[in-house]
């Protein structure tokens, strides 16, 4: 693409180039009642986290009072396995592990050596990924890869050093991230990809320079549309730049061309740059929903099984893990709350209301669920 820019919302979703992968050998593909199979699970270890973005944990709200989960409601890793095996036996291919923070959950490593150990019912390794902020992981780059761990997707949302302060607001420096994402690669961690959440009027200043930053290198960045996730981030359709526009103005500059997902249901719009110096990702909730694809099931720390990132009540796993339920038990209660699943929130909110923030329902937050 040499001449204008096309705008994202002009452009037909592309046809799936890669499928999910070969045919399942099981009997019959679990999917709900929009036909969108169970793909991924993303695992919540932790509802902490030592950073305090602005968009997700705001000081005002997640204070020095607030009630964190206790111990005791936290699953254990083994419970979590039993839970990722009997998903893994339903046709998850891909776990991601979230929080909070999920580096903060003392002994991550024995998790993730345990769901290495996982095969899908045709007999390969789960893809096992993890999300987090980057702080810890020079420290631990090296022990995640020993462990299992397939690749990491970090969280930056401006290389401009002031600007990152004030949006993690724990002041925690920009260069401690990027020692991060050295040792990540160092290790093999890849392909590693780098989350933008993008504010207007707050980090927006940044975007051109984040992808020349990352252009041609190992990294592949994505800009994310400030989602209303949760009641306490004060989210407002100002504060959200369309992914058109980020789009609009790194092209100006750098041209992009789009490119097909990587599997069906992927989160983000690929776009390379024509030079073939690498791609971008736009990850569009807000304006562009991808809910029609939308194959992941999240549980939060204390095995709650939400269909939905905007959902407000989950489905209580815990109470079976405990009650001696059998694998059976619980492979029939999650293959049912999959079949009656009917959610498409964000597909949803944008035809009905163009948007606008629906208000008054219950939400979770983001650091509850994980993004
Ligand atoms: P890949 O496996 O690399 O494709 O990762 P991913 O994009 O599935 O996961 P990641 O944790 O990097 O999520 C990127 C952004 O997309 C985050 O802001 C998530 O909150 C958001 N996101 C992920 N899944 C969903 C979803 O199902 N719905 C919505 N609305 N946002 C999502
Ligand atoms: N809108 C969009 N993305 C968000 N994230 C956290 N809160 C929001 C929000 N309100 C992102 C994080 C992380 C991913 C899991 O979700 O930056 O990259
Ligand atoms: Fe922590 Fe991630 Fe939320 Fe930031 S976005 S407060 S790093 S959980
Ligand atoms: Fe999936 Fe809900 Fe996100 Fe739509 S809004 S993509 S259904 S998690």
């Amino acid at each position: 693409m040499s001449g204008a820019l096309i705008p994202v919302h002009s452009i037909e979703p592309l046809a799936d180039a890669v499928p999910v992968g070969p045919a399942p050998t099981w009997e019959a593909r679990l999917v709900d009642t929009l036909n969108r199979p169970l793909h991924d699970l993303r695992l919540s270890v932790t509802d902490r986290c030592n950073f305090r973005c602005v968009y997700c944990m705001p000081k005002e709200v997640f204070g020095k009072d607030f009630a964190f989960m206790p111990r005791d409601e936290m699953l254990s890793f083994e419970e979590m396995t039993r839970l990722a095996r009997i998903s893994v036996a339903h046709g998850v291919e891909k776990i991601r592990l979230t929080g909070g923070e999920p580096l903060l959950r003392k002994g991550l490593e024995e998790l993730i050596a345990m769901l290495a150990e996982l095969r899908t019912p045709a007999g390969r390794p789960v893809d096992i990924a993890l999300t987090t902020n980057g702080s810890a992981l020079a420290m631990k780059a090296q022990a995640l890869k020993d462990a299992g761990l397939k690749r990491v997707t970090v969280s930056l949302d401006s290389l401009d050093d002031t600007t990152f302060r004030a949006m993690n607001d724990v002041n925690f420096p920009v260069a401690r991230i990027l020692a991060g994402l050295d040792a990540a690669h160092a290790v093999g961690l890849g392909p590693i990809k780098i989350n933008m959440v993008v504010k207007r009027g707050q980090n927006d200043h940044d975007i051109v320079n984040m992808a020349r930053h990352f252009k041609g290198t190992p990294y592949i960045l994505r800009f994310i549309e400030f989602m209303d996730v949760g009641t306490s981030n004060g989210w407002n359709m100002n504060a959200v730049l369309p992914s058109s526009e980020v789009l609009g103005r790194i092209h100006a500059e750098l041209p992009l061309e789009e490119v097909a997902p990587n599997y069906t249901g992927e989160t983000s719009r690929r776009w390379r740059y024509v030079d073939g110096e690498g791609e971008i990702g736009l990850i569009s909730s807000v304006t562009q929903s991808f809910c029609h694809t939308c194959s992941r099931a999240r549980v939060s720390t204390d095995g709650k099984l939400f269909t939905c990132l905007f959902a407000s009540e989950g489905h209580d796993l815990r109470a079976l893990l405990r009650d001696g339920s059998t694998d059976e038990q619980l492979s029939d209660a999650m293959a049912s709350i999959w079949r009656r699943r009917t959610d498409q929130a964000s597909a949803l909110r944008s035809a009905q209301t163009g948007a606008v923030r629906s208000s008054g329902a219950k939400k979770i937050e983001m650091s509850y669920i994980g993004g």
